[in-house]
């Protein structure tokens, strides 16, 4: 099976709460919509489906959509908010049955920097809502249950005495099925503000093996982080499905808990 991919953008706005005024108030974002179909490759023209085939129906898809108010303009949108969850699902019930030679994978959409949503194909029922943050600290990757040599040799400058730092990306995703009356899995609001509170407060500008009593006596990795971070998060966000943390450019670790293999 092959998987392909086509990225492209579309601009929307929707509309905030309602002031106290009545006036009406809106936001507008510039959307980046990955789209993966996956198939076989035909051996007699060596590929899965004519990329400009896919072109047109997503981009029929976006024409429904793009430079609208979503909530006025677009009759899906006037029954379900048009969140990240919600524009996820309306771009799969409207793509799903329309790709010939290949079948649509996965949506991704990253409505800021910040903020990305995903659905895939065998369980279109559930979407993934993913935020990034931010927090820069110093640790020194050493064990205590081996030598210095050891420590040195398996570590090499990550093992420097006096430790190195990392301007760490952390993203936290929730599953789920959106809320009728929201339109979203979670409320962001409380979600950011817990990770914020137990996560970023307590890593940001510190020393990890210095500063948190968590690390006296274990290793600060990232898998480690990720262990400590779960264990931070899991019984405060109830959606939590999966925990990534990029320590360089270079280095992804991801985690989904210690239930799943
Ligand atoms: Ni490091």
């Amino acid at each position: 099976m092959m998987y392909l991919t086509r990225t492209l953008f579309f601009g929307a706005v929707h509309r905030l709460d309602q002031s106290p005024t009545g006036m009406l108030r809106t936001m507008g974002h510039d959307y980046k919509i990955d789209i993966t179909v996956k198939g076989k490759v035909n051996k007699d023209t060596g590929i899965v489906v004519n990329i400009v085939d896919i072109d047109n129906v997503i981009k029929d898809t976006l024409k429904k959509i793009d430079g609208k108010l979503l909530d006025d303009e677009v009759s899906f949108f006037k029954k379900n908010k048009p969140s990240v969850e919600n524009l996820l699902l309306y771009f799969w019930s409207e793509m799903n049955e329309l790709f010939t030679d290949a079948k649509l994978e996965r949506i991704k959409i990253e409505q800021t920097p910040f903020t990305s949503g995903q659905i895939v194909g065998d369980d279109a029922m559930n979407v993934y809502v993913t935020k990034l943050f931010y927090f820069s600290t110093a640790h020194r990757l050493h064990s205590n249950y081996i030598s210095d040599e050891e420590n040195i040799e398996l570590f090499g400058k990550c093992n420097n005495l006096y430790g190195h730092g990392h301007n760490y990306k952390l993203e936290v995703t929730v599953k789920g099925v959106p809320d009728q009356n929201t339109g979203v899995v979670t409320h962001y609001k409380k979600f950011e503000d817990i990770v914020n509170e137990n996560v970023v407060e307590l890593l940001d500008h510190k020393h990890i093996n210095a500063d948190l009593e968590i690390f006296k006596d274990v290793n600060p990795t990232s898998e480690m982080l990720l262990y400590v971070i779960w264990d931070l998060l899991y019984d405060k966000i109830p959606n939590l499905y999966k925990i990534g943390v990029w320590e360089t450019e270079k280095n992804y670790f991801e985690f989904y808990g210690p239930d799943h293999v």
